[in-house]
């Protein structure tokens, strides 16, 4: 309490009340001695920014109620099916920030990318090269290739978790009575080849959900709610770090402009056409999965 009275009436300018000239210092002045040193540190610097964008833009009274209505309806939104406040988070970078600053991996390592809504636990494991789509939609295409360590050796025992949209754009739990149940979606596990494949369908772009107040706010920006066509996988396998990324179709029109930032260039995969053959299309992947002891980290960094 002490220490707190003299950091607060060191600063000369400062009374004890709020003022505009002094308003972080007001604020961050109250927080205890005995809090969470990591909380202090971070709701300090949040004060600080948040403080400093408001006078930057001069924030009108009109526009804060806006934001309080846009928050509320944000929330108001959110059920266990639908998280508004992530898809938020999404379409102003901010995931993709998180991502790769908890992330950094040496550079031949496969990059992360954003997780998205859609992921579900528990599907269904299957056997190696079979197939994922069972709604007869789309155009049939056999992903496959190897889990990598970072010398190139192959990692036995990853277990390979994927899912993709349909060929009209919606995931099998946004259409759960017209899709059939775990559709576009499989768990595959390596053998001691560490090669994976099976049988999808080539994605197609979609938008986001758009029908709440995130797509009112990418409307009145003039955005898109696009995200470019992609398969997303999760890669996870014993002393490795857990992989969470998509591949993508190249050619897709929303490449540069996706709607929540997840493109990155060394996720691009091959698609190629397959002649006089039952399945469509090709593409290969390999992924390399970085070490999760620390002391590994620390030699990489
Ligand atoms: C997705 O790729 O499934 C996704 C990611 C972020 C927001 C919405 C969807
Ligand atoms: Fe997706």
């Amino acid at each position: 309490m002490q220490t707190r009275l003299i950091v607060f009436q060191g600063i000369s300018t400062m009374s004890k009340f709020f003022s505009e000239a002094a308003s972080v210092e007001a604020v961050n002045v109250r927080m205890g001695e005995r809090a969470d040193p990591r909380l202090k540190h971070v709701m300090s610097s949040l004060v600080k920014h948040l403080h400093a964008f408001i006078k930057d833009v001069h924030l009108t009274q009109n526009e804060w109620e806006l934001a309080i209505d846009f928050l509320t309806r944000t929330g108001q939104i959110c059920s266990e099916e639908r998280q508004e406040f992530i898809l938020l988070s999404d379409t102003l970078g901010v995931s993709m920030l998180v991502d790769a600053i908890n992330n950094r991996r040496p550079q031949t390592a496969t990059e992360n990318t954003v997780l998205g809504p859609f992921h579900v636990k528990g599907a269904p494991e299957r056997e190696m090269g079979t197939r994922i789509s069972f709604d007869g939609k789309g155009e049939s295409c056999l992903f496959d290739g190897r889990v990598m360590d970072l010398d190139g050796n192959a990692i036995a025992g990853a277990r390979i978790d994927v899912w993709s949209d349909n060929a009209e754009g919606f995931y099998d739990v946004q259409q759960p009575d017209i899709q059939p149940k775990w559709n576009n979606r499989g768990v595959f596990t390596t053998g001691s080849d560490g090669r994976y494949s099976f049988i999808g369908i080539k994605p197609v772009s979609y938008p986001i959900p758009h029908d709440g107040p995130v797509g009112k706010m990418l409307e009145a920006l003039e955005r898109h709610p696009y995200r470019p066509a992609h398969m997303h996988f999760i890669v996870t396998a014993p002393d490795f770090q857990r992989l969470v990324t998509h591949t993508f179709v190249g050619d897709d029109a929303y490449m540069t402009s996706d709607a929540v930032f997840g493109v990155k260039e060394t996720l691009v995969a091959p698609y190629t056409r397959l002649q006089n053959a039952v399945t469509t299309w090709h593409s290969t992947f390999d992924f390399v999965l970085t070490p999760s002891s620390r002391g590994r980290e620390l030699e990489i960094y």
